[in-house]
């Protein structure tokens, strides 16, 4: 491997794994920013034909990392990317995933450079993907190729599997898994699509909260009426909607929907010690908010709450006039997109069969209800004590030159509860993302000292793992 002889540029003088990577940042650089330029939007169907160009691309750059066997798997709706290495035998497996598709860019005014025109500044990479999840996947991408340029050969065995639908909620992954069974047998998963808990301070996620996803729908008269000639006699669905919505709270924004709460894991005291002591900064979060105020519920540290608590949040409420100046009218319909965040042990149907059975109560028979559960998703959380889990501890430490942490997240990736409940393998989610670079929000960014830490510590661990 590494040869230090007849240095500096010897004949027999081989870069070893982090020079390779330190002499590659412009290179990287702009080839991550050809992937960002491509919008795979997975929500909107007019962005198909990019989400294919986005599998596409990768397919070429999965060749080059020293994959094989590379395809692009068609699904109901967009493709997965799937290439493999299992040159090393002997030695552990690991399968990589990530997600190749991203939010909607919108609302396009308030990016400060355009969301498909990645830009650096101020030791960032900004652009619609950067952070979630494409970044955190090329991260991956040339990890794999400083191993192969460095080791003469990929010195473990990879399965890596991108997808283009996470942002949709994962509707077809599961059935390529499930046919592929056998094919995507691993050691372990690793997954590149979290955060660090703060800036320099690599970490390890070993929680998520699960999602269910509604939708509902009031409809009152059969058409908007004149709200002079029928007001005070007709009921308005708006009104109605905001009456139901404000009643699933209460005033320490408390989910009043009954038997919510029925089966919340508590935290352990061991492990509310843990979070506690983690360098968590309540100032940042403050910041990062950017509120005038926080709220949430009473006896519950804000870690407490985003981690471990479940919640209920409206997401999208429309309906009516919405356009310039004034116009009187009762709508005949309101709409609202409500969501619930799910903690162990809480089991989505029966959350999905309460939240309904609770608006239904709520909402009068002066209007019709209409309630869809779009998707559900159970919480995922593990426990580290696999070997495994020292071993990407070790590689975050030399990747980033920092002490490493064990947290947990807020936020979903359905993919991996599913894989942990069906392969019970052990999940390493090493995530490269900040809480504060704006995910699903305009001027989403990925700090460039995170990107090349992250190259480095995946490259670090594959390179332990084929030690151990
Ligand atoms: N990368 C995120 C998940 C995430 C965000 C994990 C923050 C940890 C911290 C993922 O792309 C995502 O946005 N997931 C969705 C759920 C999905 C079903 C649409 C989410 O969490 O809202
Ligand atoms: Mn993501
Ligand atoms: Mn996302």
């Amino acid at each position: 491997m590494e040869n230090r002889e007849g240095w500096p540029g010897g004949r027999r003088f081989r870069m070893n794994l982090l020079q390779y990577i330190d002499s590659k940042r412009e290179d990287h650089i702009s080839e991550l920013k050809e992937f960002l330029r491509i919008p795979s939007v997975s929500a909107k169907s007019d962005h198909k034909a990019d989400v294919e160009r986005a599998a596409r691309w990768l397919v070429e750059k999965l060749r080059s990392a020293g994959l094989e066997n590379v395809e692009i798997v068609p699904t109901k709706m967009h493709p997965v990317v799937y290439g493999e290495s299992l040159r090393a035998p002997g030695k552990p497996t690991v399968l990589v995933y990530g997600h190749y598709d991203v939010q909607p860019a919108e609302p396009m005014e308030l990016w400060t450079t355009p969301p498909f025109e990645p830009t650096v500044r101020d030791g960032s990479l900004f652009g619609r993907g950067t952070a979630d999840d494409k970044g955190q996947v090329h991260i991956h991408l040339k990890a794999l190729e400083a191993l192969l340029k460095t080791h003469g050969a990929l010195p473990i065995n990879l399965k890596v599997m991108i997808e283009g639908e996470e942002e949709v909620g994962s509707l077809n992954l599961w059935d390529f898994v499930l046919q592929h069974r056998d094919r995507l047998k691993a050691d372990a998963l690793v997954v590149s699509d979290t955060a660090m808990l703060a800036k320099g301070v690599p970490s390890i996620t070993y929680g998520l909260r699960g999602l269910n996803y509604y939708e509902i729908e009031l409809i009152g008269p059969a058409q908007d009426l004149h709200s002079g000639v029928f007001g005070g006699a007709v009921p308005n669905p708006l009104t109605i909607l905001a009456e139901t919505l404000a009643k699933l709270h209460d005033r320490n924004f408390r989910v009043t929907v009954p038997g919510f709460y029925d089966d919340v894991a508590t935290l352990s005291r061991q492990e509310r010690k843990a979070l506690h002591s983690l360098p968590w900064k309540e100032k940042s979060f403050r910041e990062t908010v950017g509120a005038p105020g926080l709220c949430g519920e009473k006896d519950y540290s804000i870690v407490e709450q985003v981690w471990t608590r479940p919640t209920l949040e409206v997401n999208g409420i429309w309906g009516g006039y919405m356009g310039e100046g004034a116009k009187t009218v009762i709508p005949s319909q309101a709409h609202a997109k409500i969501s619930t965040r799910l903690v162990p042990n809480q089991n989505p149907e029966k959350i999905a069969k309460l939240v309904e059975r609770q608006i239904r109560k709520l909402v009068p028979k002066t209007v019709k209800l209409k309630f869809d559960v779009l998707s559900t998703g159970k919480a995922w959380v593990a426990p580290y004590t696999h070997p495994i889990f020292r071993q990407a501890i070790q590689a975050l430490e030399a990747g980033f030159g920092k002490k490493a942490v064990f947290i947990r997240e807020g936020g979903s990736i359905p993919f991996v509860t599913q894989m942990h409940d069906t392969f019970k393998v052990p999940c390493v989610l090493m995530g490269f993302g900040l809480p504060d670079e704006n995910a699903h929000a305009p001027d989403e960014h990925i700090s460039l000292e995170n990107y090349f830490g992250g190259i480095k510590s995946v490259a670090l661990f594959y390179e332990q793992l084929a030690k151990a």
